[in-house]
């Protein structure tokens, strides 16, 4: 199916930043994306429109009561020159389930990725080139009504901006290193039942002050414990969790408070592809950490699309610091992070195909 989108280019460019100097959403680009939805039209009215500030009731309830959705990709340009998306279907299809949870009208995917595509074609001169960066998408959800009620709102905008971005986790521009990782037992990120598998604000807003306590201990980031006996791994921060214990490779099953990531589902299908055993299921902080001790663990890294690939290497559980791979950066990190971001950039052909899709 063809989406028509109207257009209207900014009179006024802005000068592209210094791509050596881009950090993480600190430049937006001269464009965005807006669709309008109400209970008559459906979602209607998308366009192309200079970058700039949102208008707001101060009643909106989205400011209110949070009922928002969100999700995280990026595009790429290959040595060719082109601009590519990785998998953007996933994005689609996840913001859909977010929305389902979040009680927000959901998005047909084909509309979705036009919306993505149009937009990044419109600012293609926008995605960095210099090793490490990439232009990172972030489509959102909002409702502008204004209202107090606790109930789903009657109207919603979609927007997509786009922040020409370097590496998440600073450092990570030129090569990997392996982080420190704060096992959190006080706070948790989310309960079976609530929004945890949902890309939604409310998520990341009440992660922070554990982010703020890890790093009160010395740490990056925190690894999670899920909500009811604080005794199975859970994500690292705003990403998924891997072991490499012996020669299995475990990752957390999606219990409903684990987010579906798209690279964790990539890493998952790459290292079925290479041979490796996987496993998908709970996973206990008393094996990882017995395993970190008995030598068993021979790598852990966290996985997202801001991060791609992020290796642990050190676990901070109760002040007790338990290293991995000396803190080093294990040979399957490594390989998984060239082969993921070699396919993004189109350094390396996609593994499998239908990956990377051509803007
Ligand atoms: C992503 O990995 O895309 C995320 O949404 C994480 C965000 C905190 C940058």
């Amino acid at each position: 199916m063809d989406y028509i989108f109207t257009i209207t280019k900014t009179r006024t460019p802005k000068a592209k930043p210094d791509e050596t100097k881009l950090g993480f959403g600190n430049y937006y680009t001269d464009h965005m994306f807006i669709m309008d939805y109400d209970e008559e039209s459906g979602w209607h009215d998308g366009r192309i429109v200079p970058y700039g500030n949102l208008s707001l009731d101060p009643a909106a309830c989205t400011l209110h009561y949070g009922q928002m959705t969100f999700e995280g990709m990026k595009a790429y340009r290959n040595p060719e020159g082109d601009i590519c998306l990785f998998r953007p279907e996933m994005n689609a299809k996840r913001m859909r389930n977010s929305n389902k949870r979040l009680c927000i009208p959901e998005i047909e995917e084909g509309l979705f990725v036009a919306a993505v595509k149009a937009l990044v074609d419109v600012d293609r001169d926008w995605v960095p080139s210099v090793q490490g960066t990439s232009l990172y998408i972030r489509p959102f959800i909002i409702s502008p009504e204004p209202s107090m009620a606790v109930h789903p709102a009657s109207r919603y905008i979609f927007a997509i901006i786009l922040t020409p971005v370097a590496a998440y986790y600073a450092g990570n521009d030129k090569e990997l290193h392996g982080s420190r990782i704060w096992v959190e037992e006080e706070y948790i990120r989310a309960a079976v039942g609530g929004t945890g598998f949902a890309k939604c604000g409310g998520n990341y807003a009440c992660a922070m002050i554990a982010s703020a306590n890890a790093k009160k201990h010395g740490c990056d980031e925190v690894l999670w414990l899920d909500a009811k006996e604080h005794k199975y791994v859970e994500e690292v921060g705003t990403s998924n969790a891997f072991f490499l214990i012996g020669d299995t490779v475990v990752t957390s099953s999606l219990t409903g408070s684990i987010l579906p990531g798209v690279t964790r589902d990539s890493t998952l299908q790459l290292l079925k592809k290479w041979g490796y055993k996987t496993e998908e299921r709970l996973v206990e902080i008393s094996e990882v950490l017995e395993a970190a001790e008995n030598g068993s663990l021979k790598e852990a890294w966290a996985t997202g699309t801001a991060c791609v690939i992020s290796p642990i290497g050190v676990l901070n559980y109760r002040g007790k610091e338990y290293s991995i791979n000396g803190g080093e950066v294990g040979e399957l990190s490594q390989r998984l992070y060239d082969s993921i971001y070699g396919m993004q950039t189109g350094i390396c052909e996609p593994e499998i195909e239908g990956w990377v899709v051509p803007v």
